[in-house]
């Protein structure tokens, strides 16, 4: 059996990462193997375009071909293997998130998005996206409480405006691959989200 792919997506400050390790246990305790990976990052090589990415001034084209590379290594290396070995593989952000802080953050040419996808991905997408939505204040104020902020947290709240739009716009283009989640109450309330969306799919 083929496993099945699922990627959290959300402005900084969601909360999207607590949950992916508690959806992790929750699928272990049913019996599945689990893979929790990241995005930029995944594999050696990605993780150190990660590094890259996060903390190197660069220009916008030269940001998002190193993000799908290092989404390209992710895939052939440890994604799809994973799959095909029938694991649930749960993955803190994926191509969405590009479309968001490249496309709509930076204002990024859609359409090269749009090939760069294609091309890296061959037509694999996650099987469930799970976009943690909240206002870019309530985020910001939660990333404030917790640590010092990288190259995209630094943005302003336009950015982040931005980015969450990007994100609208996606989850309108696939409704049945992406759901949205209210982030916004207490943590319980969001898991029961979380849990929700997973069960309404028949494989967890
Ligand atoms: P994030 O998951 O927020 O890592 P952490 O919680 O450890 O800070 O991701 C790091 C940043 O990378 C985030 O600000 C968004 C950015 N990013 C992009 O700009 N494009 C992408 O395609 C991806 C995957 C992430």
């Amino acid at each position: 059996m083929s496993g099945r792919f699922i990627t959290f997506e959300g402005i900084d400050g969601a909360g999207k990462s607590s949950h992916l390790g508690a959806l992790a246990e929750w699928l272990r305790g049913r019996g599945h193997e689990v893979v929790v990976t990241r995005e930029p990052g995944g594999t050696e090589l990605a993780e150190r375009l990660r590094e890259l990415l996060l903390h190197a001034p660069m220009d916008s084209l030269t940001e998002a071909l190193l993000v799908f590379a290092a989404r390209r290594d992710h895939l052939v290396e440890r994604i799809e293997p994973a799959l095909a070995r029938g694991a649930m593989v749960l993955c803190d952000r994926f191509t969405d998130a590009t479309f968001a802080y490249q496309g709509g953050g930076r204002g990024f040419d859609l359409s090269v998005l749009d090939a760069l996808e294609a091309w890296v991905q061959q037509g694999r997408q996650p099987d469930l996206t799970l976009w943690f939505d909240l206002s870019p204040r309530t985020a910001a104020e939660r990333r404030a409480a917790v640590r010092p902020p990288d190259r995209f947290e630094r943005q302003d709240a336009a950015f982040f405006e931005r980015v969450r739009a990007g994100y609208a716009r996606r989850a309108a283009l696939a409704p049945e691959r992406v759901v949205r989640l209210d982030a916004t109450p207490a943590p319980d309330n969001v898991w029961a989200q979380v849990r929700a969306a997973v069960e309404a799919r028949a494989w967890a």
